[in-house]
């Protein structure tokens, strides 16, 4: 085994319900990006992704589509790893759940938490969310019965059940956290999460009984394991896939650090470290909840407002490093980032061919043009030379450092200051004029300066534009010398003297943002690998008579002001306005839209639907939507006055 210090990185492992979009794209091109960075640093990094393959969601999906829970699973999976591929994505190993390794040792940590006492049988009552596999309390789905998380509709389960004790871990769990404050990352999500369990953590229900597709308790096999407990236990059971335990001694122990989204930050935070503390196992070093990637002109994509942003055809119309580039360059630490097509062409004729393109096509051009393509020692300074070169010398450890904190953003603000610099070093320069006064020490200074900024540059994108260095180094003359390709060369001075250069094509060709909708897709249309899915509805209720029908008060409203509820990831505050009267409601569906593209609509309110309060916010009614899959739709009324009613 090699000296190098260990560092493990893992992405979720994703539904295979449906095809991936460019949200989840963004995780896993993270998770490459920190691998190949860490890599280059001199780590030995191991990169896990995978997919999460049992549970109620799937095996309805895999009944729609007329197919067996595993045979459906295996289409899709092979469409994920098609995804990454073209997404030049390099991980060690894809984890899936059905895979018989982590089967195993799924059964055996259940067991073994079982016999010491921590997981007990009792009957578990309550709301699930099928479309998150989460259970809620009464209070949490109120009267309307929808899921605080995504908004649907939540069903009743009531069915004996194990529990896993995790309300005994409380306290531990808060003194973790305490003594490991970077263990949740952002600082905001950390706090959200010990306000969570100071309010009162409760046991976790980890069986199912009412369907069959998951992995059965290894002592009652009328029970299959919960799917979040399955699930997290892949981080570990992959490791553990082989007979001795070299990877997992060398990882797990390792600092590692899980990618996920904000909406299952509780899962991997509170659930995941609190199984492990039962099972006696040692806890990763940090987790990491990402904001979402929002769209531009929609919110949060789906697919019955068919804006779902499919990866696959971006690659056809974009270089596949360019759009690695602006997602990790687009999202700020946390937060939520916004996603249109326009915004991506920008980023690329801005970053890529302005300003990083720009900088290499002018130093191949002007060595080509006033040195014969030779790129000769540096004669004497310009005034310029010193501030450029003292930035180009300080921007790794800068760079390195918000690389390490996984600030991706700010790591590419502080290259681009470098890039931006050399660029206007340039302009104050201006080797042309150089040249015609003849003024040639100072000019081969100017051009060995132009093409070491680069190398730094190239570099140091390298983790997170793999194909593009390649590109570089052979237009610099240095594709063999893959000593200057490293970190360790990023010292001042390394490109050879007296090399030649070989001027190549732009490496990123603009984009005419006008004629986006014209721009060609390369080859066909990828042919999908999952059926596309069928649309589907749920059983018509029983029959009522018209009088339950006409106890439902129905009325058209308009939508006043719309904000998001602070600390409430999926809930909406409206005020809206009926028959000249205001009222306030709250509705579960932030994931679906911005707040600003509701005001002014008008909506369909259940008016008589007894007022609760939520988050100490009294709600009146509720607004109308229609819901197919993970998808939703508020329900726009014809344009009457407010107050018309529906019958
Ligand atoms: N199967 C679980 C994870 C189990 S991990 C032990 C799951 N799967 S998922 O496919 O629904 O989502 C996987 C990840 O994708 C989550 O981290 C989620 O936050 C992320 N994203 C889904 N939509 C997203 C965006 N629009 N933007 C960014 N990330 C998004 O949850």
């Amino acid at each position: 085994m090699s000296e190098r210090p260990a560092f493990y990185i893992t992405t979720p492992i994703y539904y295979p319900s449906s095809n991936l979009h460019i949200g989840h794209a963004y995780t896993t091109v993270a998770a490459d990006t920190m691998t190949r960075y860490k890599r280059m640093r001199g780590y030995d990094c191991y990169f896990l992704t995978g997919s999460d393959e049992h549970g109620q969601k799937i095996q309805r999906a895999a009944a729609k589509a007329g197919k067996t829970p595993k045979e459906f699973v295996d289409e899709i999976v092979a469409s994920f790893k098609d995804l990454w591929a073209m997404l030049d994505i390099d991980y060690d190993h894809f984890v899936r759940t059905t895979d018989d390794y982590h089967v195993k040792y799924c059964q055996d940590l259940f067991q073994k938490i079982y016999d010491q006492g921590d997981i007990y049988k009792s009957e578990y009552e309550g709301w699930y969310c099928t479309s998150c596999e989460t259970f809620f309390t009464e209070t949490q789905v109120g009267s309307e019965h929808v899921c605080p998380d995504c908004g649907q509709k939540v069903e009743r389960a009531k069915e004996e059940s194990y529990f896993f004790r995790m309300s005994k871990y409380a306290d531990r769990w808060l003194k973790f956290i305490e003594e490991n404050p970077d263990f949740i990352r952002p600082e905001s999500r950390r706090n959200e999460m010990v306000n969570f369990v100071k309010s009162g953590l409760e046991d976790l229900c980890v069986s199912r009984t009412t369907f069959d597709w998951g992995i059965p308790v290894p002592f009652d096999d009328k029970h299959v394991i919960y799917v979040w407990f399955d699930a997290l236990i892949n981080y570990i059971s992959a490791l553990k896939r082989f007979d001795n335990d070299d990877l997992y001694d060398k990882f797990w122990g390792a600092p590692c650090t899980h990618l996920v989204g904000k909406d299952i930050i509780r899962f991997h935070t509170v659930i995941w470290p609190i199984m492990l503390m039962a099972a006696g196992l040692p806890l990763p070093k940090n987790v990491l909840g990402h904001g979402w990637v929002l769209l531009g002109d929609g919110g949060k994509m789906s697919k019955s407002k068919g804006n779902v942003v499919d990866p696959r055809v971006l690659v056809k119309k974009y270089i596949v490093d360019a759009i690695r580039y602006f997602l990790m360059k687009e999202m700020a630490y946390g937060q939520d980032a916004t996603y249109s097509e326009e915004s991506l062409a920008m980023r690329i004729n801005t970053d890529l061919a302005n300003d990083y393109g720009n900088l290499l096509s002018r130093a191949t051009g002007m060595i080509a043009k006033f040195q014969d393509s030779v790129v000769l020692a540096p004669g004497e300074p310009t005034e310029f030379d010193e501030e450029l070169i003292a930035l180009a010398k300080e921007t790794p450890e800068n760079f390195g450092r918000l690389m390490d904190e996984m600030k991706w953003q700010d790591a590419l603000n502080e290259l681009w200051k470098l890039v931006n610099k050399a660029n206007k070093y340039i302009d104050d320069a201006a080797p042309w004029k150089l040249n015609k006064a003849g003024e040639t020490a100072k000019l081969s200074s100017v051009l060995y300066n132009m093409v070491e900024v680069v190398r730094f540059v190239t570099v140091m994108i390298s983790p997170v534009m793999p194909s593009t260095p390649e590109k570089v180094w052979q237009q610099l003359g240095i594709s063999d010398r893959k000593d200057l390709h490293t970190w360790e060369s990023l010292t001042w001075g390394a490109y050879p003297i007296g090399n030649k250069i070989d001027r190549g094509e732009p490496l990123f060709p603009r984009i005419d943002i006008d004629a986006l909708d014209d721009m060609p897709i390369a080859g066909s249309e990828p042919k999908a690998t999952a059926e596309p899915e069928k649309p589907a509805c749920e059983p018509v209720a029983d029959s009522i008579t018209i009088d339950d029908f006409a106890k439902v008060d129905i009325r058209v409203v308009k939508v006043l002001e719309c904000t998001k509820v602070p600390k409430a990831d999926r809930l909406l505050e409206f005020k809206i306005e009926m028959a000249g009267e205001e009222f306030t409601v709250l509705s579960g569906i932030a994931q679906w839209y911005k707040p600003e593209e509701l005001v002014g609509k008008k909506l369909l309110w259940c008016a008589n639907l007894a007022p609760r309060k939520i988050r100490g916010i009294e709600s009146r009614g509720m607004l109308m939507s229609v819901v197919q899959g993970d998808d939703l739709a508020v329900v726009e009324a014809p344009d009457l006055p407010t107050g018309s009613k529906l019958c």
